[in-house]
């Protein structure tokens, strides 16, 4: 089945209001029409807003980098679904690496977060890989199906349909280092097997699962040409508009 290549970028803590409107800007203007392939970008809460203005009326979709579950009240810090859909969001990053290391997320709260999203009518980027320790002991398939499992506990056909998944070797993400292309094909064969366990052939078939970890124009050619890699999570490449041109063009 012919999946459409997805590729995101993904800002992180990166750039303030007057850098997120140049690099929105200047993205719109080298891709803003492209329509074989979805594209999204995905800047921090506080450029929501502006960047929505930015790539309203071009075929670049907004996305957040994370959310939290509950729809509004007393928790200092988060940002709800509600918030970001009315700012004009579509996509959101789950489950993503730095999430997990640094902030305590767990299967558990991607999973929450996920079926809040998809109540509110966002599309989630469900980020899963392992680490360096992980995959040299052994235990990458059990950590990839553990967090696979996780995040779609609980979801229709109908819901994990509207769902991408990341796959972001822990390793290779912004250090330079890239799974090779049979690497990452590999660990998305798996991933899709998950969820066709879990979910069916149907919803297997039609899942896209993107790469992530140090994908860049060199790159990326070759990782997007693999059989089960269906398009791009970007970071640091994210943050310039010809280099993250320089990943779409190719796909
Ligand atoms: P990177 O980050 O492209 O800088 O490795 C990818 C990601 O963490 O989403």
């Amino acid at each position: 089945m012919a999946r459409k290549t997805f590729i995101a970028g993904n800002w992180k803590m990166n750039t303030n209001l007057e850098e997120a409107t140049k690099l929105a800007q200047d993205i719109v203007a080298a891709m803003g029409t492209v329509t074989d392939v979805d594209i999204a970008i995905c800047p921090p809460y506080t450029n929501l807003s502006e960047v929505a203005r930015i790539v309203k009326g071009s075929t670049v979709k907004l996305g957040a980098q994370d959310v939290y579950w509950e729809a509004s009240g007393a928790y200092t810090g988060k940002v709800s679904c509600g918030m970001l859909k009315s700012v004009g969001v579509t996509y959101v990053i789950i489950g993503h690496s730095e999430q997990r290391q640094y902030f305590g997320e767990t299967d558990e709260t991607v999973n929450k977060k996920v079926k809040a999203a998809l109540a509110a009518g966002l599309l989630p980027i469900i980020c899963v890989g392992e680490t360096l320790d992980e995959r040299k002991s052994g235990k990458m398939d059990d950590v990839i199906a553990r967090q696979t499992k996780g995040a779609f506990t609980g979801l229709s056909a109908e819901d994990a349909d509207k769902c991408t998944i990341a796959y972001e070797p822990v390793w290779a993400i912004g250090t330079g280092e890239t799974a090779t292309p049979q690497q990452a094909n590999e660990a998305h064969v798996f991933i899709r097997s998950i969820i066709k366990e879990m979910l069916g052939e149907a919803v297997a078939d039609a899942m896209r699962i993107q790469y992530g970890g140090s994908m860049k124009p060199g790159n990326a050619k070759e990782l997007l040409a693999q059989s089960d890699v269906d398009g791009g999570l970007i970071g640091g490449a994210a943050l310039k508009a010809d280099s993250f041109f320089g990943i779409v063009q190719p796909a």
